[in-house]
């Protein structure tokens, strides 16, 4: 048992990090529980903090270009041009991987996933690693991902000794995830880099490949994003008459269609998708802790990030096998 400390000090992370302890890291997307991403022990660590299944590879963070080199054997034309236009930024891309990085980072696979995250504290703390930083979101494995220092205090106080605190993350879902084949660019994973942003920087063909039942991205396992509370997705008029007897919590866009309820969560009253993204895994949270039964959850409009927020609604609502 760690007393683990909330704090801002880039030096004292890059201390702990440096002795092979896990400290998380806030970026742009959501917090990150890092450790030395060429050190097979601290990697160990955080499967085993976060309890995730070994099976589901970890994102190497670096603070730029020159050190993402240090870590592929190649880069392709179009993960140039994206780099060029969203790095730093929420978007990982998945290269051909050097010897160097160790095999249970990647899970065998012989890709690895890198990325530039936007955050300030954590381009400065990268920046004087000599190694870069594998982290998965700093949540236990299968619950809501952390966008607060506080929320990864909840998730994981007592397992590791330091988290960074940069304050609320501004994006608020995981980054997108691309891959690229010869003639054409995979997402894997949809976030606030849209597949209209993508083609439209490189002029490739994009397919969408979410592969959740067989994942060929191991860990894009459907349930995830999970509250506790049940979490019911769809016509909320109907879902609401189905459980009146229930306590119930709504989470909703912009507005209250007229439906009573213990508890409403309203993302972004204005109507803005990146304000709703911004505030959606906060409100889950909110919603879990709440004096409720059930949440009961809106469809969002399926452009832009609505549909990165669409897919961990569904996933949060996803009533299959649970793994991981
Ligand atoms: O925004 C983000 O990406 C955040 C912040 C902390 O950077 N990180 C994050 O990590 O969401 P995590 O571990 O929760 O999700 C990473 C996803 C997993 O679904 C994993 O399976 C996939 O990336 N992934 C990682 N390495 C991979 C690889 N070599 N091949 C295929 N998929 C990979
Ligand atoms: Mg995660």
């Amino acid at each position: 048992m760690y007393h683990t400390i909330i704090g801002k000090d880039i030096k004292e992370a890059a201390r702990l990090l440096e002795k092979g302890e896990l400290v998380a890291i806030p970026t742009e997307t959501v917090y990150g529980l890092a450790g030395n991403g060429l050190d097979p022990q601290a990697i160990a660590k955080i499967y085993e903090a976060k309890n995730r299944p070994q099976f589901n590879p970890l994102i190497l963070h670096v603070a730029n270009e020159n050190q993402l080199g240090k870590w592929v054997t190649a880069l392709p034309e179009a993960c140039s041009l994206l780099m060029q236009k969203f790095s730093p930024g929420p978007i990982t891309y998945l290269l051909p991987k050097s010897d160097k990085v160790p095999d249970l980072v990647t899970a065998g696979s012989k890709r690895v996933a890198l990325r530039i995250p936007s955050h300030p504290l954590t381009l400065s703390l990268l920046s004087s690693l000599d190694f870069p930083l594998a982290a998965p979101s700093a949540n236990p494995s299968g619950y809501v991902s952390p966008v607060a220092a506080k929320h990864v205090m909840d998730g994981l106080g007592g397992k590791i000794p330091y988290i960074l605190d940069g304050g609320d993350c501004s994006v608020g879902l995981e980054s997108t995830i691309v891959g690229f084949e010869d003639d054409h660019i995979v997402i894997h994973r949809l976030g606030a880099i849209t597949a209209a942003q993508i083609i439209e920087t490189t002029g490739k063909k994009v397919e969408v490949r979410l592969s959740h039942a067989a994942p060929t991205a191991p860990g894009q396992l459907k349930r995830h994003y999970a509250t506790q509370k049940p979490f019911l997705l769809g016509d909320i008029a109907s879902n609401h008459a189905l459980n009146k007897a229930k306590k119930i919590g709504l989470l909703l866009f912009e507005k209250n269609p007229g439906l009573t309820a213990d508890t409403a969560v309203i993302l972004s009253p204005s109507g803005d998708l990146a304000e709703a993204a911004a505030g959606l895994f906060s409100a889950m949270r909110k919603l879990d802790a709440a004096n409720i039964d059930i949440i009961l959850a809106e469809r969002f409009p399926e452009h832009g990030i609505g549909l990165a927020i669409n897919d961990r609604l569904e996933r949060a609502a996803f009533k299959g096998v649970e793994e991981g």
